[in-house]
């Protein structure tokens, strides 16, 4: 299932804020419209946000490109900040962005028509790249899925949160599609339910054996032995290993070394931020009380109580026992392994 693609001049998306419910499409023939599918959250996960502002700039572009060169670039330029100003932890899409403006750098001696058609392509490749990436993922990941395995996993890593196979639930994928008969805990991740109605929706479409649990569950889970390994996916990486992702990784990734269960962070290379030492200087979002105090339209809180609801927590190096990306597995100590694999990237120490 592809969560987000081009047809004829629109950017369309899938409206995640509807399932499992309906399986609705949103088409978006404006940037701004893709701006506030992200922000609002239609579109979510690193790798999809990424994909989907990358594609807003190729609509801005086609918006745009009958303005003379100046008027163009400056529209371009104002495009690329409003997309970057939706959701501050996930690296994909500054990555994302920085890849058009790359481009439209390199050519900004031609005229905005033909821009246009390099952004355009520049942002079919990166969704294309995206779904090559996830396989590659689900091979190198699955050689460490055995037989018969009780995989732990929190928020959605699928289809919808890629562009079309899913990072940590691609390895699931593609460990059942090799017939290794696992089955899936899916944490149900409070306050979005990123889990409840987007993984267990995946799931079921898969025929992958799946059980839901309260997030509050996970502990006890592994402690009575019931939990083979966890895959989780990430919003950043930085240089020294530090994860950030879905909030309540890191109360999962603690319970998982006290029971002494293997905890794997499964993305691709984009989202390793290799400008970042550590994980102290990720920003994390923080989301509108409303989230917590209420489920759909119904209140479940008091209405003067406050609320903190941070999106993403940051969990430590030291919990996670390797990193799964398209470029193969990268092992303990990460300091050193991901520096040598920005050399590989971008040619640097
Ligand atoms: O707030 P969300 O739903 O965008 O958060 C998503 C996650 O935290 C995912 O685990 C992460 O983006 C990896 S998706 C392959």
């Amino acid at each position: 299932m592809r969560t987000v693609f081009w047809e004829q001049g629109e950017v369309v998306v899938i409206d995640q804020r509807r399932l499992p419910q309906t399986l609705e499409y949103k088409r978006c023939n404006d940037y701004r419209q893709v701006a506030v599918a992200i922000k609002d959250m239609l579109v979510r996960g690193a790798p999809a946000i990424g994909a989907t502002a990358a594609y807003g700039m190729a609509l801005a572009a086609k918006q745009y490109c009958g303005l003379d060169k100046r008027g163009f670039l400056l529209k371009m330029e104002e495009a690329s900040k409003t997309l970057a100003a939706t959701r501050p932890t996930a690296v994909n899409l500054f990555w994302a962005l920085k890849e058009i403006e790359r481009v439209i750098e390199l050519n900004s001696d031609k005229e905005p028509v033909e821009i246009y058609r390099m952004v355009l392509d520049t942002a079919e490749k990166i969704a294309g790249d995206d779904i090559e990436t996830n396989r590659k993922i689900g091979e190198y990941g699955s050689r460490l899925v055995p037989p018969g395995a009780n995989i732990l996993t929190h928020c959605n890593t699928g289809s919808l949160a890629t562009v079309e196979f899913g990072t940590a639930l691609g390895v699931i994928r593609a460990a059942h599609r090799q017939g290794k008969n696992v089955h899936v805990f899916v944490d149900e991740t409070r306050p979005r339910l990123q889990g409840a109605r987007l993984t267990a929706w995946e799931l079921v479409q898969d025929n992958i054996p799946a059980t839901l649990i309260p997030d509050s569950a996970s502990g006890m889970l592994m402690k009575d032995g019931r939990v083979d390994l966890v895959l989780v996916g990430a919003d950043r990486i930085a240089l020294n290993g530090d994860t950030a992702n879905k909030i309540g990784t890191y109360n999962v990734a603690v319970i998982a070394r006290e029971n002494h269960v293997p905890f794997y962070v499964v993305a691709p290379t984009t989202t390793i931020d290799f400008d970042l030492e550590n994980g102290d200087q990720i920003i994390i979002e923080e989301r509108d009380r409303r989230e917590v105090t209420h489920i759909d339209d119904m209140a479940v809180a008091p209405e003067g109580v406050g609320v903190f609801n941070p999106a993403f927590d940051v969990t430590p190096e030291k919990y996670i026992t390797a990193i799964i990306t398209e470029m193969g597995i990268i092992e303990r100590p990460f300091g050193e392994n991901l520096r040598r694999l920005k050399q590989k990237i971008k040619g640097e120490g």
